[in-house]
């Protein structure tokens, strides 16, 4: 035992003071999934050889526990400018914070999932591994901050540590009895599914139809696919990934302006198929990276683009708005299928927030769609599940899908809990979710919407299910704010701080608040409209009105699903 837990008085202490088995602690950091899929990898690794293995989501891991701990893997991805994913953010408080204990006895492991197209690039899992060093505890082996396409490196990354921690767990003896903790996370049905983002589902496209105006400036597609035949099933909060194939033309375009014939043999790991179907099914051609413009300048030997590609913060303003076909077009010259095939990254499926409840639509899915459509260099540019989902699958094609679950976005378990939902542009899709579910139930508790849209008579999403749900009861509130409907702009924000005396209200009598859309501004700016509610009506000062929110985080009370 360690110095710290000698004689021990307090029960908790004495039971982890008598255990000489060592347990690996392993904590992921999850918006999307990719980090807690490499946990869950490592913690069966772990687990195949009989290790004491404690596998957590990061929000559900208690933090005064650290001091007891010996062997911690964190596992995290990074999320908008620089910040902790969602589930990560009360562990990382705490660490940062003055409460945080000294470490001495704990050897440690991070490993960091991210995009290097993002200026913070694994900024969270640096965090981390600095602060933990300097509490005191030993690295066992080296971070890695991953990019995008970061399984195989992933998987090395496990095996080197479950290497370097076998000695150590080799040495220890059995695990004393009670003392050793094993959390496995509830498989959900959607986990024990045969179909994964490895093995996706080709399912049919039911429905496509636009739900914005003719004269909005957004086109959004209400979606709905069938599950059936599958063993797919979902619940309200959970996403659906989306794999997607690339515009023929648009693949077209990239290869004539590199001057590769389409039929050109090239090999994708172990495949060997043409360029084009390459391009077109398996690589990512509508989003740009940092590593497509150093390969691709590489490879046809240009200066000017590889001075760029050198300095990040111009190359980050030149990726902005363009595509792979803009930096081919601006940057001509001379590569081969292969070298092209090379400096493009793997398709990354795209995941959506369902917007239905099983509980009413059995075996579909429904999926509330931006398209992302806008006219730059000279072409009009489309999103790449986007523009697929909505211009170029038939209604009766298939496309391969599978179920993120999202444990961090659930509607109360009692169906008498109020709940906010606060839910801006295709932020609504959730909460659909949540009313059918709630509905379906014939649960009793309070439902209190805010949605907002630029113009009442294009963007009202959902406007006549909405309507309906409301004068039928099951919504108690409805409030809208469109945001260029009047001279000045009105948003959510602005609705919940004109209702804050009601929102206070049902907050202390136990609602639960949810938060989803855009995470660069919208939901900061409503988390800062929270806190001021709190202040005024809650009679708190501004540290308190902090405490209050974390407080509801902490009890999971206070929920986001932010993009
Ligand atoms: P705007 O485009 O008129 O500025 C969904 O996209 C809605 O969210 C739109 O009405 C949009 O308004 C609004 N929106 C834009 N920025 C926002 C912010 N910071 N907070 C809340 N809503 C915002």
């Amino acid at each position: 035992a360690s110095a710290q837990l000698a004689g021990g008085a307090l029960p908790q202490q004495a039971a982890v003071s008598a255990a000489p088995s060592a347990t690996l602690t392993i904590l992921y950091g999850s918006q999307t999934g990719n980090a807690r899929h490499v946990a869950e990898q490592l913690a069966a690794q772990a687990k195949a050889k009989q290790w004491a293995v404690n596998l957590l989501d990061m929000a559900d891991y208690k933090a005064n526990q650290l001091k007891t701990e010996r062997f911690l893997t964190i596992v995290t991805s990074t999320y908008g400018e620089g910040e902790p994913p969602e589930n990560a953010e009360a562990f990382y408080k705490f660490l940062f914070s003055k409460k945080a204990p000294q470490l001495p006895q704990l050897k440690y492991a991070v490993l960091g999932l991210g995009d290097t197209s993002y200026e913070f690039f694994c900024k969270t899992a640096q965090d981390f591994d600095q602060r933990l060093a300097e509490l005191g505890a030993s690295p066992l082996q080296n971070r890695q901050d991953l990019d995008v396409d970061y399984e195989s490196a992933a998987s090395s990354w496990n095996q080197a540590l479950i290497d370097v921690l076998e000695p150590e767990f080799k040495a220890s003896t059995a695990p004393a009895s009670g003392a050793q903790v094993i959390a496995w996370p509830g498989q959900t049905a959607a986990a024990a599914s045969s179909y994964s983002k490895q093995q996706p589902f080709a399912a049919e496209l039911y429905t496509n139809q636009k739900i914005t105006g003719r004269d909005s400036s957004k086109d959004v597609r209400h979606i709905e696919i069938s599950l059936a035949n599958s063993d797919l099933s979902y619940q309200p909060g959970d996403a659906l990934g989306v794999y997607f194939h690339n515009d023929p033309a648009l693949v077209r375009e990239v290869l004539f302006s590199a001057a590769i014939a389409s039929s050109t043999p090239v090999r994708l790991g172990e495949q060997r198929l043409t360029v084009a179907e390459a391009l077109t099914e398996q690589l990512e051609l509508t989003q740009s990276y940092p590593a497509f413009v150093e390969k691709y300048a590489a490879a046809i030997g240009s200066e000017a683009l590889q001075s760029l590609a050198a300095d990040k913060t111009a190359l980050r303003d030149y990726l902005a708005d363009r595509q792979i076909i803009d930096i081919v077009r601006d940057h001509p010259g001379s590569l081969s299928a292969q070298q092209l095939v090379d400096a493009l990254r793997k398709q990354q499926p795209r995941l959506y927030s369902i917007a239905s409840s099983q509980a009413e639509v059995e075996d579909e899915v429904h999926l509330t769609v931006g398209v992302v459509r806008y006219d730059a260099f000279g072409s009009t540019h489309l999103g790449g599940a986007s523009g697929f989902l909505a211009e170029r699958l038939a209604e009766g094609g298939k496309v391969r899908v599978f179920v993120e679950k999202n444990d961090n976005f659930r509607l109360p378990v009692n169906d008498d809990t109020p709940i906010i939902m606060v839910g801006p542009g295709t932020g609504i899709a959730p909460f659909r979710a949540f009313l059918q579910e709630r509905e379906q139930r014939g649960a009793s508790g309070d439902n209190w919407l805010f949605f907002g849209n630029p113009h009442f008579t294009q963007d009202f999403l959902y406007q006549v299910e909405l309507q309906r749900y409301l004068k039928q009861g099951l919504l108690s509130r409805l409030d809208v704010a469109f945001s260029r409907d009047q001279a000045e702009k009105i948003y959510v924000q602005h609705k919940l701080q004109k209702q804050g005396a009601e929102v206070f209200a049902w907050l202390e009598r136990g609602a639960h608040l949810y938060i989803c859309g855009d995470g660069n501004r919208m939901a900061k700016d409503v988390h800062q409209a929270l806190l001021a509610i709190i202040q005024q009506h809650g009679g708190k000062s501004p540290e308190q009105a902090e405490q209050y929110l974390d407080e509801l985080k902490q009890a999971k009370r206070y929920q986001k699903d932010v993009y």
